[in-house]
């Protein structure tokens, strides 16, 4: 720890060296240090004066800057945590047990896309909206299956997985990926001709941290309809939710590939006088028009009761906002250089594999009654996911899954975090028997530091490890495992909840 701290005189003059002192690197001192820290730090419980804070951070304007940072850095012994969008849920792209950079990639924000050969190459500091925007403005029949909040990163999202509401039709961001650019351990720049075959794929899910820095990515673009068709309708405890809902879980993993359905649940007041209900919120996209779409809906779930005036029509790159909460007739620019909300909160997730029944449901309501501060959306998967084995990339939750569930819990800023917390803490404890088990499955992107971490020196055994790892990866972990010990065995590459490196 200590030594890093006196090495940073040297490290600075490695860094100079090669590239002329081009490399931007702000210090506690620099008047702009604290808006670049914060920029991106959408959590605010990691905005702290006792959270530790990086005693420098860099941001890179080209790639060879990245690969001069890892050089230097491993040559010092410094710790390094990259950060692309900022929205790791436990804070690990600018937080550190120990002393530490963040190199910060808002810089490299390139996207290019061809629409003839419906390719993109995409640079890992830009966020989700800039794709969508930039395919947008060149395509209305093109688009990209990434995530439903548009100010994500693309560096975390692609890493982990990535999803959205094409999933069912398209699958995971990382599963249309087809070439990445990334500076391993040793400072070079690899392709995916140039990386072991084991590296690109483990980039392609394995989570972020761990393998080396991805710079850019080569996508493969979807093609969408001109026109797509949106509703959202909510219903409460008295207009029937339970049922709803109980309905869904039946019908939702098994509705055409473009079709995607989600419902979120909250608690919300049922009367003036503060009782409380639990809301149901539906929320679609569907890839066709609203004739179409009506006709399904009408044979797969009438119980919803749509209206034709529910079904709107609307170009895909419109569609984005309603699962990003922008009013729908928004203009399309606000999805560029959108500065990501601020709020407290904690999320985790599970997936499920069976039907929870009408009863267990109104347990379940009950509890979040409770506690009022707690929700969960209902993802639905199935479709494309089925069609995708479980080893073919490190993303394992295919097959078998009905739905995943993100469970959130948002307070304010006067609020004692622990007492949300641990809210969220009993709900999942609460949700044991309903979820999948053995392992209990985890989406690596919504990363929970509850599942388990690494010691404070930054490293875990390959026991301890896999206690998170089988959640998030479960047969994948151990070839995640032998990639990084193959690519990076001296683990420089790492976070609180890395890939450990082992000696085979
Ligand atoms: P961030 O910069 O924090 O990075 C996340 C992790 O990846 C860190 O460990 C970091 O060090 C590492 N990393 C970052 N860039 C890297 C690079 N270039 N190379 C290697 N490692 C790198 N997910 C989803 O699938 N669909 C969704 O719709 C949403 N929606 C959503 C909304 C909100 C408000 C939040 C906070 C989060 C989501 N997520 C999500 C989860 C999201 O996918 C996850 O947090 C990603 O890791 C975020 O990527 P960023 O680049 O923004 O994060």
């Amino acid at each position: 720890g200590a030594s890093s701290l006196t090495h940073h005189g040297d490290f600075l003059k490695c860094l100079s060296l090669p590239s002329k002192a081009s490399i931007p690197v702000h210090t506690p001192q620099s008047s702009n240090y604290s808006s670049i820290l914060e920029s991106t730090m959408g959590n605010l419980r990691f905005n702290t004066s006792s959270t530790a804070k990086p005693f420098l951070i860099l941001t890179p304007l080209k790639e060879s800057h990245v690969q001069t940072i890892v050089v230097c850095s491993r040559k010092h012994g410094i710790q390094i945590k990259v950060r692309s969008g900022g929205h790791d849920f436990e804070g690990l792209s600018y937080m550190s047990d120990v002393p530490f950079i963040i190199l910060d990639l808002f810089n490299l924000r390139e996207i290019d896309v061809d629409v003839n050969g419906k390719v993109a190459w995409v640079q890992s500091g830009a966020t989700t909206g800039e794709v969508y925007y930039k395919i947008a403005e060149k395509s209305n029949t093109l688009g990209f299956p990434a995530a439903t909040c548009t100010t994500v990163g693309i560096g975390g999202l692609f890493s982990g997985g990535g999803y959205g509401f094409m999933l069912r039709k398209y699958s995971l961001a990382a599963d249309n990926i087809i070439d990445a650019r990334i500076v391993d351990v040793h400072g070079r720049i690899l392709n995916r001709k140039s990386m072991e075959k084991g590296l690109f794929w483990a980039i392609r899910g394995g989570g972020g941290g761990s393998f080396g820095i991805v710079v850019s990515w080569k996508i493969k673009l979807v093609t969408v309809p001109p026109v797509v068709t949106i509703f959202s309708v909510s219903k409460t405890l008295a207009e029937g939710a339970t049922s709803l809902v109980h309905k869904w879980q039946q019908v939702a993993h098994k509705l055409p590939h473009d079709l995607f359905l989600q419902v979120g649940l909250s608690v919300v007041d049922a009367t003036p006088e503060g009782e409380k209900t639990i809301l149901a919120t539906f929320d679609s996209m569907y890839l066709g028009d609203a004739k179409k779409l009506q006709t399904v809906m009408q044979d797969k779930f009438p119980e919803l009761g749509l209206e034709s005036q529910d079904y709107i029509e609307m170009s895909w790159i419109q569609s984005v906002f309603l699962f990003d909460g922008i009013p729908t007739n928004s203009s399309i620019d606000i999805l560029v250089n959108r500065p990501q909300a601020k709020s407290m909160g904690k999320g985790k997730s599970d997936y499920v594999k069976q039907v929870i029944s009408k009863i267990e449901l109104e347990k379940i309501w009950e509890r979040m009654l409770k506690d009022e501060q707690n929700g969960m959306v209902f993802i639905p998967y199935g479709g494309n996911m089925n069609e995708i084995a479980e080893s073919e990339t490190p993303f394992p939750h295919r097959n078998g899954t009905l739905f995943m569930i993100f469970h959130f819990v948002f307070w304010d800023e006067k609020q004692v975090p622990e007492k949300y917390t641990n809210q969220i803490r009993r709900m999942y404890e609460f949700m044991t028997p309903y979820v999948s088990k053995s392992p209990r499955g985890a989406y690596v992107n919504y990363r929970d530091l509850d599942l388990g971490q690494t010691s404070i020196n930054g490293t875990a055994s390959y026991a301890q490890a896999k206690i998170w790892g089988s959640k998030y990866f479960k047969g994948n972990f151990d070839k995640l495992v032998y990639v990084k010990s193959k690519v990076d065995p001296d683990n420089f590459f790492r976070n609180e909840q890395s890939i450990p490196s082992i000696a085979y």
